[in-house]
């Protein structure tokens, strides 16, 4: 794919957002490990290189090899980038007097550089680092300085290539999504085509070509991701695309029901499965986390193979793998680390041994729900918060009953109404409620009751790896507290989790 952006990694904390703000300019860009150039080096109109943990100074330093890359294509350098290409190229970095973090201001050296064209003298950005660039490369030609940093910017003569030390992706750095558009428009001349219609109308052509006439399974969850790839390949090969819902006893409160009605009004060729019965047998009596999500695995895995076999002739296994799964699975730290180790073939159930189709792989969410809006998908289903597969079963603390699971679903669902009743579901990312293993006593008119004890969780979070506690109003609170013990029976207390990730995690097992 011409006008696209290789951006290697040198296993930065901040590289995936690099490539979220490049995509957010309308060019494609893929993640690559700084030692794993892609095959098709040739199709990247430029690249641009990450931060990094690591020293230039250090034993352990990440040696890139750029001879294909330098003077041939429109390089941008971002801190150790920056640092790499100096320290190895005639100039000298030296560990900085103090460790430099936070915000600090341009000063530009020279004027009418492309790169900070339409960025103003003392400009914020954003630095993370302690090394710091003393001396420049070879033709290096210094563009801007900080109050801290004398080599805060340079670029190479005769080339396009241009370094920085501090972060244009990180949202400190006021124009840096400026600079990224200078770098990628204005100075590497690509264009910015990467729109969800056009991964529409390119995806929906190459799943053409590589599904051809065959037939591919696809399992539904309810969740964003599944549900755009099925809506996708469905645009893409029609009845060709055999989707498979299972209901594993274990979702929220008339969720199969409501959500395969939707699948069946977007066109969807869906099975309804209602496995109920084989998960809540097999999870019967069985109280510790890890065994239970085995446990749920397993079954699944049982009733979607034993599905699948009843598509004659299906060739293909579709997947909602999205980006950061993707990103995740490599490493910068090697071949070793990148690539997963190999499944025993002949012990797999046998859809594993289909072909995989991942037509999202390469997007991030935010990315899937826009593409999910082009084509056409309910903002009410792409809105919808995160649902672990285990279901209800990680929210039950100890062993599961269909008398619990059916208390949770009452609760979860007035709980969940109530915050879009009271427009709060969308500032919330992920809510739900737990029944917790105790009874407690209460009283009921003249009655002593001692009954089931729910608590409440709802959270903030951009990706699920740190997630805050939100603070809903204690009216809305109270509303929904009552609402629950007056008609959940069973139920005779709640209480609202004030736990932060870490150390809490999201879900209680
Ligand atoms: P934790 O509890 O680890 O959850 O803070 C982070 C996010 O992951 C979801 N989650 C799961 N999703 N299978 C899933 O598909 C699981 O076993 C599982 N455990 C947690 C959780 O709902 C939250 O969004």
């Amino acid at each position: 794919m011409n006008n696209s952006v290789l951006i290697l990694d040198f296993g930065s904390q901040y590289t995936q957002l690099i490539a979220r703000r490049v995509r957010e300019l309308n060019i494609f860009c893929e993640i690559h490990p700084f030692n794993h150039l892609p095959e098709n080096l040739d199709e990247f109109s430029a690249v641009i290189l990450s931060g990094s943990p690591y020293s230039v100074r250090s034993e352990d330093a990440l040696h890139p090899d750029l001879s294909q890359i330098r003077g041939k294509k429109p390089l941008l350098a971002v801190c150790y980038g920056a640092q790499y290409l100096a320290h190895f190229n005639g100039g000298s970095v030296t560990p900085s007097k103090i460790r430099e973090y936070g915000r600090a201001n341009l000063s530009f050296i020279e004027g009418n550089e492309p790169l900070f064209e339409g960025i103003s003298q003392g400009s914020q950005v954003w630095m993370s680092h302690s090394d710091t660039i003393k001396e420049l490369p070879t033709g290096g030609i210094c563009l801007a300085s900080t109050t801290d940093v004398k080599n805060a910017s340079y670029r190479i003569e005769g080339e396009d290539t241009y370094a920085i030390q501090f972060h244009p992706e990180v949202s400190h750095s006021i124009d840096g999504k400026k600079l990224l558009e200078n770098f990628l428009i204005k100075i590497a001349k690509i264009k910015p085509t990467w729109t969800s219609d056009n991964f529409v109308e390119m995806t929906v052509k190459s799943l053409k070509e590589q599904v051809g006439n065959e037939k591919v399974v696809l399992g539904l969850s309810g969740g964003v991701d599944s549900t755009v790839t099925a809506v996708l390949l469905n645009k893409a090969i029609g009845n060709q695309l055999r989707c498979i819902f299972v209901n594993n006893g274990l979702l929220r409160k008339n969720e199969f029901q409501n959500v395969l009605k939707q699948y069946e009004g977007m066109g969807l060729n869906v099975k309804g499965v209602n496995a109920s019965e084989r998960f809540l047998n097999a999870l019967a009596g069985k109280s510790d986390p890890e065994e239970k999500r085995k446990i749920i695995g397993r079954v699944f895995i049982e009733v979607f193979d034993d599905e699948a076999h009843k598509i004659e002739d299906a060739k293909w296994l579709g997947q909602g793998t999205i980006y950061p799964d993707v990103i995740e699975s490599l490493s910068v730290k090697g071949p070793s680390a990148t690539i997963k180790s190999h499944h025993n073939v002949g012990g797999l159930p046998d859809f594993m041994k289909l072909k995989v189709v991942e037509p999202l792989r390469m997007l991030f969410k935010d990315e899937v729900r826009r593409v999910g809006r082009a084509l056409g998908i309910d903002d009410e289903l792409l809105g919808r918060h995160p649902f672990p597969g285990p279901g209800l079963a990680i929210r039950i603390l100890g062993d599961i009953t269909p008398e619990k699971v059916s208390i949770l679903q009452e609760v979860d669902a007035i709980f969940i109404n109530g915050l879009k009743e009271h427009g709060l579901y969308d500032k919330v990312w992920q809510a739900g409620a737990i029944l917790l293993p105790i009874n407690s006593v209460g009283v009921m008119g003249d009655e002593r009751t001692y009954e089931k004890v729910v608590a409440l969780r709802a959270v903030e979070s951009v990706d699920g790896m740190t997630a805050d506690w939100v603070d809903l109003p204690y009216k809305f609170l109270q509303k929904i507290s009552n609402e629950i013990i007056n008609k959940v029976k069973g139920v005779n207390r709640v209480v609202y989790d004030i736990s932060s990730k870490p150390p809490a995690t999201i879900e209680w097992e």
